[in-house]
């Protein structure tokens, strides 16, 4: 009973007593030094580092973009396998319209004429073959050109080969123009128009910042240099800025990305939000292992011959798709990061004395009567002491 009794007083106390530290003064320069010295460390990075230059005290919002594009230039074609032509901005860039790209066209395989009708296939492994039988009426090979009708034709003088249901003549794209077509694109200007938001702050600008007048518009040139915030690009120029030759990246084609980096700090005292351009190529190049290299698609022209029947002119595009990637992150003072960033800080400063205590106790010269006064071991015999001491105390 009495047991118990003491027990709830010792409760008590426990819980209504109140505690304190008792400080204990080391006057060692040495432990004064290090202890003032992780301080310093710890309150340079915390609030040096982290709170001034990362801008722990901002909150931060990401960019919200739209991008329109114009490409103008001219070019004039005048090769053996092609009639002559005159190029505008509506032939070379397809589709007109694209979300955050255009693609220049530079290269192509053209096939002309082209009707629904019967033809030998091209050869290759699986077309060639002796006699009709080797040919399967109905059969469509996804590589192929056609379906088939069964019958075994020549190819040529020395080839045979199924003949197909397609559009014929077959286009044969083995002989791609090693010099691009279309070379003059690396003359070609585009304009690009960049506006973004920060929603968050209700922040709104456009690349073309509010210093560019129409005139300076109509004549300038993005120069990293001279012009850095000139938004006229020429294709040359940013092919060049990511590394690649202009003439090499038209003939297969190509993916460049233009990138704008919108991070701002949209405190007041941060000077004004302008853009940043950079360019790179973003399909890979890989000079080992070059199988499948560059980018291109087909597309047709149709129209009718006077006699009635469609007939198609069919391109195969190769190019440069010029990707616009818009990214930033805006920041502004915020007072939830700014106390979520003192208290990390804050929080870092209580780890000193435990690194101070461990020089003291581990590496300071008289460490032996530090860890005298410090640190108390608690033996068999001052176990029994302490309990009869509680004892005591509690009947009292
Ligand atoms: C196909 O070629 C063979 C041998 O080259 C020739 O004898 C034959 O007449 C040709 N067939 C056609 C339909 O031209
Ligand atoms: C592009 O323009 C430059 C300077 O006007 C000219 O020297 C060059 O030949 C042009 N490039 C092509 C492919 O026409
Ligand atoms: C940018 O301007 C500088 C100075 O006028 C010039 O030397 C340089 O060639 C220009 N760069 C391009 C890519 O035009």
């Amino acid at each position: 009973m009495s047991k118990s009794g003491g027990c709830c007083k010792s409760f008590l106390h426990f819980v209504f007593d109140y505690e304190t530290t008792k400080t204990l003064v080391v006057p060692s320069l040495a432990v004064g030094c290090f202890f003032r010295f992780t301080q310093l460390l710890v309150l340079l990075y915390a609030f040096g580092y982290v709170f001034v230059v990362q801008k722990a005290y901002q909150q931060t919002d990401s960019v919200m973009s739209t991008v329109t594009t114009k490409v103008k230039g001219f070019a004039f074609t005048n090769t053996s396998n092609m009639d002559p032509k005159f190029w505008d901005v509506a032939d070379y860039v397809i589709p007109s319209q694209s979300v955050n790209s255009f693609f220049v066209l530079t290269n192509m395989v053209i096939t002309p004429h082209q009707t629904q009708a019967r033809c030998a296939e091209l050869p290759g492994p699986s077309t060639t073959c002796v006699d009709d039988c080797d040919c399967i009426e109905g059969y469509s090979d996804p590589r192929g050109n056609g379906i088939r009708t069964g019958l075994c034709e020549n190819y040529s003088t020395t080839a045979r080969t199924c003949e197909v249901l397609s559009w014929c003549p077959l286009e044969i794209d083995t002989k791609l123009p090693k010099h691009p077509l279309l070379a003059a694109a690396e003359n070609f200007t585009v304009l690009i128009k960049n506006s973004i938001t920060y929603p968050k702050f209700n922040f709104h600008a456009r690349n073309i910042l509010p210093h560019i007048n129409s005139l300076y518009l109509k004549r300038c040139q993005f120069n990293r240099t001279t012009d850095p915030d000139c938004p006229i690009f020429l294709l040359k120029h940013m092919v060049s800025e990511a590394g690649e030759e202009f003439e090499d990246m038209a003939v297969k084609g190509g993916i460049l990305g233009i990138i704008i980096d919108w991070s701002c700090d949209l405190d007041w005292w941060a000077g004004q939000c302008s853009p940043k351009y950079s360019f790179r190529r973003l399909d890979n190049k890989n000079p080992v292992n070059n199988v499948a290299p560059g980018y291109n698609f087909r597309f047709a022209k149709y129209y009718k011959t006077p006699d009635g029947m469609e007939t198609r002119t069919l391109i195969k595009a190769y190019g440069i798709r010029f990707d616009i990637l818009v990214f930033g992150t805006g920041g502004k003072f915020g007072i939830v990061p700014t106390l979520v960033s003192l208290g990390a800080g804050l929080s870092f400063l209580t780890l000193v004395p435990i690194f101070a205590d461990i020089f003291m106790l581990t590496c300071a010269r008289k460490r032996h009567l530090y860890n005298r006064r410090k640190v108390e071991y608690l033996d068999d015999d001052a176990a029994t002491e302490a309990v009869s001491m509680s004892t005591t105390y509690g009947t009292q």
